[in-house]
């Protein structure tokens, strides 16, 4: 594990987008795990300003995004499909076939998770994952809990995860309490981990997943036993290490 602690969340931004864009200089086919939330949007952010510099191409990059909520329609200005197009895909050249993320309106959504699961493997791979973390060290819609789920699935959302999610609706009622999600076993096979995290609510959560014991109570302390993993922090995250 690699901890990288930056003065300011700019910097945290610019060193993930050159991790990423090295990646995909080297393979312009790679395979992208995305993440969405507030941390990841800066690096996104650098991502799109190096590809109007004419520095990246992402004709070929595939993507596969972490999780979506589960009943949201995908044109919902809070989905996550809606977020990535905001955020990121309306701004590069990446085709839209080759952006995924899990179907939150499928009909069968068991069968919706093990689809993504699949298209995963197919894909080859993750090659580098993007990662936040949730105020109780949720990776993705893994919730802290009794056990860790290995494959794609549906999670109920925790009351801290709902009240977290609560800032981006009109009202509390309408925030999603499901969601589908990659498992842990699609993160920790990522052949790269990125985990970004900013600001002093992140502390607690940072710690306990660095220096804490591995638990399913914290799921992010399950990096401590991935072999590629760069943790990406500002100070104020850090300041608890
Ligand atoms: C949501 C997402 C996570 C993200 C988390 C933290 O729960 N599913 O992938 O890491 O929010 O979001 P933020 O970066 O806004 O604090």
């Amino acid at each position: 594990m690699q901890v990288h602690v930056f003065d300011n969340p700019a910097q945290v931004a610019q060193a993930a987008a050159l991790l990423v864009a090295s990646q995909v200089l080297r393979k312009p086919d790679s395979v992208l795990g995305l993440a969405t939330g507030s941390s990841p949007i800066p690096t996104y952010g650098e991502l799109i300003r190096l590809y109007r510099a004419g520095v990246l191409d992402f004709s070929r990059v595939r993507t596969f995004n972490l999780d979506e909520y589960c009943r949201l329609p995908s044109d919902h200005p809070c989905s996550y499909h809606f977020f990535m197009a905001r955020e990121l895909f309306d701004h590069v050249n990446i085709p839209a076939e080759n952006t995924r993320l899990p179907d939150g309106n499928a009909e069968n959504l068991l069968w919706e998770a093990a689809r993504y699961d699949a298209a995963i493997a197919a894909s080859g791979g993750i090659d580098v994952q993007l990662l936040g973390i949730g105020h109780n060290a949720h990776v993705g819609f893994n919730e802290p809990g009794d056990q860790l789920v290995y494959g794609a699935h549906v999670s109920d959302l925790t009351p801290s995860t709902i009240q977290a999610n609560r800032r981006f609706f009109d009202r509390e009622e309408d925030v999603p309490r499901q969601a589908v999600t990659v498992g842990i076993g699609a993160i920790m096979n990522a052949r790269c981990v990125l985990l970004l995290a900013t600001g002093q609510d992140k502390a607690q959560a940072v710690y306990e997943s660095i220096r804490g014991e591995m638990s399913p109570r914290v799921p992010a302390s399950m990096l401590q036993a991935h072999a590629n993993v760069l943790f990406l922090l500002d100070r104020e995250a850090a300041e608890l290490l």
